[in-house]
């Protein structure tokens, strides 16, 4: 049971240390059951503050004989700095993602140690310390035990969820399956071409993010599994290739699963969230039921038939290896026999790729309608070097949209799928600084906050105009080497993303596709504009955010519309509602 797996230790360290240790001290003490009463009461706060103010003091001693010093540690209102927990708590729902750190960093500078119920917690948006966590001392910084304590009903032994020669041996398993040459437009364009015909056209309002999210799981599984989420044929069945004809083992229970296979993944995801935030006594919030039971079914009942098809064809002849159409799980089944480690890495690859392709789509399509003029760039070159929908989406088109792909990299820039990452400490570690002078002493077994959205909106890092949504800055070798290493919106080091090349496919194929709809919806005196009409009810944009006065530094300098939070990654609060529509009146 994972509450008694808890219980034990945390019922010793909580409730019968202090108290035993202050029973010895009561010795000293006149033996009247008052005096008892008090100093039981009294025990857990002293054990605590005794606990926190040694730990202080060993580790400045530590950082001082290593010639650091200590990270800025923050001084709250509170005692025990619980006035920051109250903030960070209400910042959640109150504020926009990030708020409570940019407020931290103006006292605090880059690098600081919260240190909440006396213990540390390290957030940064230091370029510098970034690197060293992600790259120079890559080895020290790990995702952790108590991450993958809270993960692993969902993750199993997947890539997300190890580290050291576990993730080694995951990592150059799957390297191979995610490079450029298995990846192809063409795969994608017609499944983005239904979506994009189904989107309303007369003026209806509709929410694109809710819609991108599904779009960005369909993308996923096909290009994993070779599925049609939103077919009711397959792929494997219609395609009637040697050995692709194992489809009659499909269940009603498979289709259930197949239709409620986001959901779960979103359900799995959140539960995971919520035992990270609450930390380590996350198993008493789950003592009389287990939450991820019934998604972890769905997302096992969808994917059980799908590896054994790729078993039975594994061994068939292929015409060659390099062919787009082998998918991601025949790779795998290729390379090992293990039922349980396919599962796990396909969970994994699909958590990394859903939400965070999802993002990424929505945010390209929100600074279309945010930024019209850079919107009308970016389709112009579009016209010009892809042509019209008589010609097909190629690797080649891709390569010569540079502009493109500048637009993409400054979405990424300024709002990042990942806007924060964590890594905890095996041992002390010296973070570099950017202000120079000695290094900052970080104890072992400790977390850090890796605050890449601040660094990516840090005028420090990128110029006073940082706030612009400016593409021109990527092109011709624009990026100095400052803004190159603050730049992390694929994560750094040897931990970098592998999905880069299939998450740039498909999102340069996309705004392919819709920069023709646009240009068709244009022919009609059409065009895609913020619905703030429907927006959700206590989800817009609060008005005084909006100017650069009133922002106070949020909503990139007050040129946001929409309110954007971080959800299970960065994403629109009540989602994003557009319309296609020629009356400027109604959406003004
Ligand atoms: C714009 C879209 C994407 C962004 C911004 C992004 C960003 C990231 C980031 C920040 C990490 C590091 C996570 C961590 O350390 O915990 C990561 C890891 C990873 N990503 Fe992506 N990702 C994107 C899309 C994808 C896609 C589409 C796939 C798969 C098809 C994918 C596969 C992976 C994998 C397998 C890892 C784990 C790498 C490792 O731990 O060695 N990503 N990604």
């Amino acid at each position: 049971m994972k509450g008694s797996k808890f219980l034990l230790p945390a019922l010793f360290k909580t409730l019968i240390l202090p108290p035993s240790l202050f029973t010895l001290l009561l010795l000293l003490l006149p033996p009247s059951t008052p005096w008892k009463i008090i100093g039981y009461i009294l025990s857990f706060p002293i054990v605590y503050i005794v606990r926190s103010n040694l730990s202080v003091y060993l580790s400045t001693r530590r950082a001082k004989a290593l010639g650091a010093r200590d990270i800025p540690r923050v001084k709250g209102r509170w005692p025990l700095n619980l006035d920051i927990l109250v903030d960070w708590a209400k910042s959640g729902s109150e504020e926009e993602v990030g708020r409570m750190m940019v407020l931290l960093k103006r006292r605090w500078g880059g690098s600081y140690n919260t240190r909440v119920l006396g213990e540390d917690q390290i957030i940064s948006s230091d370029p510098l310390v970034l690197k060293h966590v992600l790259l120079d001392d890559f080895d020290n910084f790990v995702k952790g035990e108590k991450f993958k304590d809270r993960a692993v009903d969902f993750l199993g032994d997947g890539i997300f969820n190890s580290d050291g020669e576990r993730w080694k041996f995951h990592r150059s398993l799957m390297r191979p399956f995610f490079h450029p040459i298995h990846i192809s437009p063409q795969l994608f364009a017609p499944s983005i071409q239904r979506f994009l015909s189904s989107l309303p056209t007369e003026g209806e309002a509709f929410d694109i993010q809710k819609d991108l999210g599904q779009l960005a799981l369909e993308m996923a599984i096909l290009w994993m599994t070779g599925e049609h989420l939103s077919d009711s044929t397959s792929s494997d069945h219609t395609r009637g290739e040697t050995g692709y004809t194992f489809k009659d083992d499909v269940s009603i229970e498979w289709e259930e699963a197949k239709r409620h296979l986001g959901d779960a993944m979103t359900t799995a995801q959140r539960v995971v969230g919520k035992r990270v935030k609450i930390g380590t006594v996350w198993p008493l919030f789950e003592l009389t039921h287990d939450p991820l039971i019934e998604p972890m079914k769905t997302i096992r009942t969808f994917f059980k038939p799908i590896i054994e098809r790729a078993f039975k064809r594994k061994g068939l002849t292929r015409e060659t290896d390099e062919r787009e159409e082998i998918h991601f799980i025949d790779r795998l089944v290729d390379a090992t026999d293990g039922m349980k480690l396919i599962e796990d890495q396909l969970i994994n690859t699909l958590l990394a790729s859903r939400d965070t392709l999802a993002s990424c789509l929505t945010f390209c399509v929100y600074v279309l309608c945010l930024h019209p003029e850079v919107g009308s760039k970016l389709r112009e070159e579009i016209r010009s070097v892809a042509g019209d929908e008589n010609r097909e989406v190629t690797k080649d088109v891709i390569r010569e949209l540079r502009y493109c792909r500048a637009y993409i990299n400054e979405v990424l820039r300024l709002y990042p799928p990942v806007p924060l990452n964590i890594r905890r400490t095996v041992r002390p570690s010296l973070l570099p600084t950017s202000q120079g002078g000695p290094p900052m002493y970080m104890p072992g077994n400790t977390s850090i906050i890796l605050a890449f959205i601040l660094m990516q909106r840090d005028p420090a890092v990128w110029g006073e105009d940082v706030d612009e949504f400016n593409p021109e800055r990527w092109m011709n070798d624009g990026l100095g080497k400052r803004e190159r290493e603050g730049y992390m919106s694929w994560n750094y080091g040897p931990r970098m993303c592998m999905g880069q090349p299939f998450a740039l496919t498909v999102t340069h194929t996309f705004l392919i596709l819709l920069s023709r709809h646009l240009d068709k919806l244009q022919s009609e005196h059409k065009d895609m504009r913020f619905a703030f009409d429907v927006q959700p009810q206590g989800t817009a944009i609060p008005s005084a955010w909006t100017t650069k006065e009133g922002c106070d530094g949020r909503a990139r300098g007050g040129k946001d519309r929409m309110w954007v939070v971080a959800d299970v990654v960065l994403a629109i609060k009540g989602g994003l509602w557009v319309r296609f529509d020629h009356d400027h009146e109604r959406t003004k």
